[in-house]
């Protein structure tokens, strides 16, 4: 994102009137996020919370990719909130007719959509299409390439901060395809913010990152070290995707050896090491399947947790609109 995006973000009162990225954020801004977010949990089995702080907007769920939790979520956490939403469906939208991106916009502008919910494959989209929208929509990044996912990296610090808010002392180890993955990058932003004591990225060297993108992180490369006293271990799957050039990239079974997370390997963190993974997820590829399901796995309260970041995140744009 290009620094004048980060300004982008908000309006001319520094109310968050889009929100593209978690670059130019600040801790106070998050924390308000996730203690909103927290207010939007209820027990399982419970009635999900409702209000109509959204009633008469309209959001326009854009997914110019695959999507199962971001998608519904947003559609979920919309909903609750009394908005009407639209689901653009990629495989039968006009820009697979050769429609252009602005003119996906203009049509959905026409029907009075107030918010886009913009998840592609190419980087900038959704920073370019919140320079073109009218003075009174909002843009909602939804996943960017290998560059963003506000919306992951703040129900992912939910989910940290339910663990412990001692973000200070703590050691993150986020293992996998860190090089092609804006999981990594918006968890990374997110929990340097917050100031965390430790962030550690662990990756085969054919998918490690720029160290120029994950400034103040250790890149490392064996997972022993990685894991060691970790109080958090986050999973990441192989973008394969985004991976033009498989040369050197470990084949499936050298992959989990190496770098999937088990059982075995979890004995280096710390005792209570919670297991996360945003899905989806390959099982015995970068997880082995009973640590995904077994009591030091949060994989579906990070699912929950989305829902309840993203009525968060929808209601602080409702509430800019109507201060406009
Ligand atoms: N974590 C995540 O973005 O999942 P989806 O691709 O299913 O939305």
């Amino acid at each position: 994102m290009e620094q004048d995006d980060t300004n982008l973000q908000f309006d001319g009162n520094r109310n968050l009137r889009h929100l593209l990225s978690l670059k130019g954020l600040d801790a106070s801004l998050l924390t308000e996020l996730l203690d909103e977010a927290e207010g939007y949990l209820t027990p399982p089995g419970s009635l999900p919370v409702r209000s109509d702080s959204l009633a008469g907007r309209t959001i326009g769920n854009l997914f110019f990719e695959p999507s199962t939790r971001t998608r519904a979520s947003f559609d979920l956490a919309g909903r609750r909130l009394g908005a009407d939403v639209l689901n653009l469906d990629v495989n039968t939208s006009s820009r697979k007719k050769g429609e252009s991106i602005l003119d996906t916009l203009y049509t959905l502008e026409a029907m009075q959509v107030d918010i886009m919910v913009v998840r592609d494959a190419s980087d900038g989209v959704p920073a370019y299409i919140a320079r073109n929208v009218e003075n009174h929509v909002s843009v909602l990044n939804a996943g960017e390439s290998d560059i963003s996912h506000p919306t992951q990296g703040l129900l992912d610090l939910l989910t940290i901060r339910q663990h412990s808010a001692d973000f200070r002392n703590m050691a993150v180890a986020i293992v996998g395809d860190i090089q092609h993955s804006r999981v990594a990058m918006s968890a990374s932003e997110a929990l340097q913010i917050m100031g965390v004591g430790e962030l550690r990225l662990i990756s085969p060297p054919a998918l490690a990152p720029d160290a120029n993108r994950f400034p103040g992180a250790r890149i490392i490369d064996n997972i022993a070290e990685g894991l060691k006293d970790a109080d958090v271990v986050m999973a990441l799957r192989i973008q394969r995707e985004r991976i033009g050039n498989l040369d050197g990239v470990p084949g499936i079974d050298e992959y989990f050896a190496n770098y999937g997370i088990s059982h075995e390997n979890m004995k280096v963190a710390k005792p209570d090491a919670i297991v996360m993974h945003p899905g989806p997820m390959n099982r015995g590829i970068e997880i082995e399947g009973t640590l995904a399901d077994g009591p030091r796995s949060v994989i579906t309260r990070q699912v929950t947790n989305g829902v309840a970041v993203r009525m968060a995140v929808l209601n602080r744009i409702g509430q800019t609109m109507n201060a406009r």
